[in-house]
């Protein structure tokens, strides 16, 4: 399958929001780096024509990319329509036609999860499957008995090396950027264990609320939405080992390791909370009790991390949008001068969003005759280089049939694992002020850690 790239792009779902928000915007990059130069189809069961189609592109491009004429134009002529149902026979038998002599297509399927199986079976029965790669969106599945079954469902028609789970965050330059920083230090490796290493937390802020998105957020909740998926992939990334050997396998094994070593979530060590006014959200229910704020505690059962706290936080309505990962480190045994306080020095901070940022936190000597200090950063720090989005940088890859970074069945099955057990929603979630870093729960959670570091809007600022 590797390296063998593909020769037509066909998107089911060509006229629903996440194409108009996001895969118009990076196709027309793709366009204009010259990495799309095969057949676009675009599939959709809304009764509409290749001309409105076009024109939903442009003023995609108009609200929410660059529009580029030429390069909009190029897209558009590369553009084909297929209308109709998805369970329909027909539906696929018009794709075919509209495949002409491809043999190599990427199918992407930005619709709704349970529409995956007969999508899945539509193309293998109708022989626009045959050499085809698939790319699904998340969420894959709502717990582990729903995403072991959704992977049955994908396997009868596809195998496991033909299909690709997406996960945005994996293609940010900034995840990325974690992976390299931590395998091409020397410093970090002998420290990154049990042995130096006191605790671990991970916030992801947004400063906004569902923007309507209230009927889609009802059916998932911060767990389900960002823990499972992103705030996992980001905690594996951080405590894995490095990868070994050679192949296109190779991260997602050493993922697979340390997946396998999280200990399912222990509902005692979870904290869910939902914002005042969320209940009136256009979508919500009256009486919802779906999470838009959680915070979890996690431990790894291996020799590197036994016994280190891991912490995950995430919400809705906080007082920044900001994601960072702050890696406290043990104390000096004894305190030569003034006593320090957890996490104000000591520590490796990264920042991912919206700037980048690789701090060490430290203590320096306050002039003076008294031999005491106070606590500063040395900080490595550039703009996010978004020049390339994580959309483009996947849609390339699974293109040219490269799988490192999309998920793998058995380590999104291992997510889920993990975090079943949170998923009970007839529990109260906790009701927290807008603008405020969630319930007071939460801190109660890392108190023994010395609390969460809550990130500043702007690194300027800071
Ligand atoms: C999505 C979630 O997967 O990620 C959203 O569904 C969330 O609720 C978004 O806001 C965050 O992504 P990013 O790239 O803006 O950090």
């Amino acid at each position: 399958m590797t390296d063998i790239q593909s020769d037509a792009f066909v998107f089911f779902g060509a006229t629903g929001d996440l194409a108009y928000k996001k895969i118009f915007p990076t196709l027309q990059v793709m366009v204009q780096r010259g990495q799309l130069e095969i057949p676009v189809i675009g599939i959709a069961r809304s009764g509409w024509s290749l001309e409105r189609l076009r024109e939903r592109v442009r003023s995609s491009l108009q609200e929410h990319g660059k529009l580029d004429d030429h390069a909009c134009g190029k897209l558009c002529a590369q553009l084909r329509y297929v209308d109709g149902d998805y369970g329909d026979d027909a539906t696929y038998e018009r794709l075919r036609r509209a495949l002409g002599d491809a043999v190599r297509p990427v199918h992407y399927l930005a619709i709704p999860p349970s529409m995956f199986g007969p999508v899945a079976r539509g193309l293998a029965q109708s022989g626009c499957g045959k050499g085809a790669r698939i790319i699904v969106e998340k969420p894959f599945g709502r717990d582990l008995a729903s995403a072991t079954k959704l992977d049955a469902t994908l396997h009868q028609s596809f195998p496991e090396s033909a299909i690709f789970r997406i996960d945005h965050y994996l293609g940010k330059e900034t995840v990325l950027n974690l992976l390299y920083f931590r395998f091409s230090n020397a410093f970090l490796e002998p420290i990154w264990n049990r042995d130096h290493v006191a605790s671990v937390q991970i916030t992801m802020a947004e400063n906004f609320g569902v923007e309507g998105r209230g009927r889609f957020y009802e059916e998932v909740g911060a767990l389900r939405d960002v823990v499972q998926n992103h705030m996992l992939q980001v905690m594996t990334l951080l405590a894995m080992d490095a990868p070994v050997g050679r192949g296109l396998d190779i991260l997602r094994d050493e993922k697979l390791r340390l997946l396998r070593a999280v200990r399912p979530l222990d509902p005692r060590e979870v904290v869910r909370g939902q914002f005042s006014g969320y209940r009136t959200e256009k979508g919500v229910a009256a009486d919802s009790r779906v999470e838009t704020f959680a915070a979890v505690r996690l431990h790894i059962d291996s020799m590197r991390w036994t016994g280190v706290p891991f912490y995950i936080r995430a919400g809705k309505q906080l007082p920044v949008t900001a994601m960072e990962v702050l890696v406290e480190l043990k104390h000096l045994p004894q305190p030569v001068f003034d006593p320090m306080k957890k996490n104000q020095s000591n520590y490796f901070r990264f920042r991912f969003s919206p700037d980048v940022g690789i701090s060490l936190g430290a203590r320096i000597k306050l002039p003076g005759v008294a031999m005491v200090g106070q606590a500063t950063e040395l900080i490595a720090q550039r703009d996010a280089g978004d020049d390339m989005t994580p959309y483009e940088r996947l849609f390339g890859d699974a293109l040219r049939g490269d799988p490192s970074l999309f998920t793998r069945d058995d380590c999104v099955e291992q997510a889920w694992r993990i975090i079943d057990p949170a998923l009970d929603s007839s529990a109260e979630p906790i009701e927290y002020p807008v603008n405020s870093w969630g319930p007071e729960e939460a801190g109660q959670l890392i108190e023994r850690d010395g609390g969460w570091h809550n990130p500043m809007a702007h690194e300027a600022s800071a």
